[in-house]
């Protein structure tokens, strides 16, 4: 019988669970991951989002029921989106950063509840421009970008003063990151909020459920003049590199699947940074809907698509299978 060379024997390596988790640089742990909830205007709500099985659009005195309980079980982060359905829209978003206002509420109340858990905020403005455009523009529908990056900078401070432990604009307006970090810098908040930007952040299809959930689609045209063309590798790199030099201390790419050289490339060129991805609400759709469609295993397919990204080199998910996760990770 014709023996196999030694070099081309590798199975010996990985024939038992232990030894094939060992194979992985990074692995999955709790502390990783960081929830995306919804925060509505009315108080009392708990409406579910079709379009995001499982997830749901809650009001401020609902928190404690909906948040307790992932507690519990070992959830360290979320990050607040706000979704107004009251308050009256203008050009400039101005219920961005109203105190009375749900993402504000909603820090308060948390931070009051579980000391221990760390909050972020989403900072745009869609959710709350009448136009339904990230920024401010000019009367063409062009961006603005001077008050634009200053109104972002003006609604992440207000939700640092809040007691948001990190500001993670999503927005992807020019001059925003040096713009946030010099106002929470001279406000006495430098060393008290994170910044996360959303830096590779692209022009998907993949954000259709989210539009749905946060009542955020553009009333005219779409997001491609300041979100990144799906094909655009060295764009994406330019924006990493900008907004480490602009003073951004954790970068993150969005989408995650479809983006992975992306991740990559952010590991080298931001190797001192945390990286984080977010798997975004048509990601979680399309892994949701396979499995109802018997395509392959729901459990199996979330651990593949995000130890992918682990594997491409980030160290944060923000995913809406993190109360899934919870479970899984001590089974
Ligand atoms: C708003 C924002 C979006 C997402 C996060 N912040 C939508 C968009 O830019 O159109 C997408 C998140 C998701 O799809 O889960 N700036
Ligand atoms: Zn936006």
């Amino acid at each position: 019988m014709a023996s196999l060379d030694i070099s081309s024997v590798l199975q010996g390596g990985y024939q038992h669970p232990l030894s094939r988790s060992w194979q992985a640089k990074r692995t999955l742990t709790k502390g990783m991951l960081m929830y995306p909830i919804f925060i509505t205007d009315d108080p009392d709500a708990h409406v579910e989002i079709p379009s995001l099985p499982g997830q749901a659009r809650w009001g401020v005195n609902k928190l404690e029921e909906f948040i307790g309980p992932l507690v519990q079980k070992g959830l360290k982060s979320v990050i607040l989106f706000g979704v107004p359905l009251k308050a009256p829209k203008d050009p400039k978003g101005t219920p961005a950063d109203d105190v009375e206002g749900p993402v504000i509420l909603a820090i308060k109340k948390l931070r009051a509840l579980y000391p221990d858990l760390y909050i972020a905020t989403d900072v745009c403005l869609c959710e709350y421009t009448s136009h339904g455009h990230c920024g401010i523009l000019n009367e063409d529908g062009s961006i603005n970008s001077a008050p634009s990056a200053a109104r972002i900078a003006e609604v992440a401070l207000a939700y640092a003063r809040a007691g948001a432990h990190c500001v993670a604009p999503s927005d992807m307006m020019d001059g925003r990151i040096k713009a946030i970090k010099r106002a929470l810098i001279d406000n006495g908040f430098g060393n008290r909020c994170t910044l996360m930007s959303y830096s590779a952040k692209f022009a998907s299809a993949l954000y259709g459920p989210f539009r749905d959930a946060a009542g955020s689609a553009p009333s005219f045209g779409n997001r491609k003049c300041y979100q990144l063309p799906p094909q655009a590798k060295g764009l994406a790199r330019r924006a990493i590199q900008r907004d480490v030099n602009e003073g951004a201390d954790i970068i993150m790419v969005k989408p995650a699947l479809p983006y992975l050289d992306v991740i990559q490339d952010a590991a080298e060129l931001a190797p001192d940074h945390p990286l984080a991805c977010y798997q975004v609400s048509g990601e979680y759709a399309m892994v949701v809907a396979g499995a109802r469609a018997g395509v392959y295993d729901l459990r199996t397919m979330a651990f593949e698509t995000c130890e992918s990204m682990l594997r491409a080199g980030c160290t944060l998910i923000l995913t809406y299978f993190t109360p899934q996760f919870l479970d899984w990770l001590d089974e």
